[in-house]
């Protein structure tokens, strides 16, 4: 069978990610960071790294494992951990990252079977991204909803769906709208679930020599067109405070590890949130926010999200830069309130 090998010549990546050629059968390439070695075949992602009796392989469904790379890679490894699953993540040190296997999984970690390994952050990500461009075929975009995208992840390489994954992240400066700014939605279409948001503009009047200071835009129109799922985007900033609203629907693809304090506004359906602890993955609390709730997720714990019907949410994040220091050493206490 011809494999398709469209990105060799546009998109080669830099010198310093290692691919093997692409596999005979299946068109997927394999590559290596570090000692972390990747590979993948029509259903699963294989992750494998060394340990004392030898190296360890540890697999994925691909479509999980891209889902999560595809938010690694958006968000710039994010705030402190991005589980892929209990075993395989991500931990940002801020210009360095640290890739690990079995290091929050007690089980892995007291045999012995546990591995990290830290990497300058730009070289890891060349290698994501490589593994991104090179695993998702035509017609799957690790950004949507299951039913928005179908099953194309699945069997051997197809093309390639390098618009959906090279999608630029909405970096807001102050709020959309305002010049100079990111842009309104107001040319994508509303989601099939939010037909019924309301799609009215504030009347905005700024008084004379206020005009580019004084704006307001409808949040609920501008999130019920997006077309992805499971990805804050900061859309107001004040200082270190940053809005970042998101539309939910299905399972938030990482198990995130906080390294601060993040406030959750559901703002409109319903979201689950299973609670852990973050260093053991230990059960801790199963959190239904309907729309109105509000909730404080610890500095301490790792959670992931279930929705069924898209649902919106509003992710409030604190970017001091000192945070994780503050919250790791204790001076800060694990939670905003004290009842
Ligand atoms: C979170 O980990 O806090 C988080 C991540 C992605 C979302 C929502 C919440 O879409
Ligand atoms: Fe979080």
């Amino acid at each position: 069978m011809a494999m398709l090998d469209s990105s060799a010549t546009r998109l080669a990546p830099p010198p310093d990610v290692k691919r093997g050629p692409p596999d005979p059968k299946t068109g997927y390439r394999p590559f290596e960071l570090g000692q972390f070695r990747f590979s993948r075949d029509e259903y699963f992602a294989l992750v494998s790294w060394p340990t004392p009796r030898g190296r360890l392989e540890h697999r994925l469904s691909a479509d999980a494992f891209l889902r999560a790379l595809m938010r690694d890679v958006a968000w710039n490894f994010f705030y402190g951990l991005v589980n892929f699953d209990p075993v395989f993540g991500s931990r940002n040190l801020y210009g360095r990252v640290e890739l690990f296997a079995g290091r929050y999984l007690p089980a892995y970690r007291d045999a012995g079977l546990s591995y990290v390994e830290e990497f300058d952050a730009t070289e890891a990500m060349a290698t994501c991204k490589a593994i991104l461009r090179d695993w998702c075929s035509a017609g799957f975009d690790p950004f949507a909803s299951p039913e928005e995208t179908g099953n194309a992840w699945a069997g051997p390489k197809q093309g390639d769906n390098l618009a959906a994954i090279e999608r630029n992240r909405v970096a807001t400066q102050r709020m959309p709208g305002l010049p100079g700014d990111s842009p309104l939605r107001d040319a994508l279409p509303i989601n099939r679930a939010f037909a019924d948001v309301p799609q009215d503009d504030p009347v905005i009047e700024p008084e004379p020599g206020f005009e580019g200071a004084l704006h307001a835009f409808n949040l609920f129109k501008y999130l019920s067109r997006s077309d992805v799922t499971w990805n804050p985007s900061v859309t107001s900033v004040c200082r270190d405070s940053l809005f970042c609203p998101t539309t939910e629907e299905y399972i938030l693809p990482i198990i995130h590890g906080n390294d601060r304090v993040e406030w959750f506004v559901q703002l409109t359906d319903e979201i689950e949130w299973e609670v852990a602890d973050k260093e053991t993955g230990a059960p801790r609390a199963l959190v239904l926010m309907k729309a109105g709730d509000v909730a404080a997720m610890p500095a301490d714990i790792r959670h992931q999200g279930f929705s069924t019907r898209r649902s919106m949410l509003l992710v409030w994040e604190n970017a001091r830069r000192d945070l994780p220091r503050l919250y790791e050493s204790g001076q800060l206490p694990a939670y905003p309130v004290e009842f």
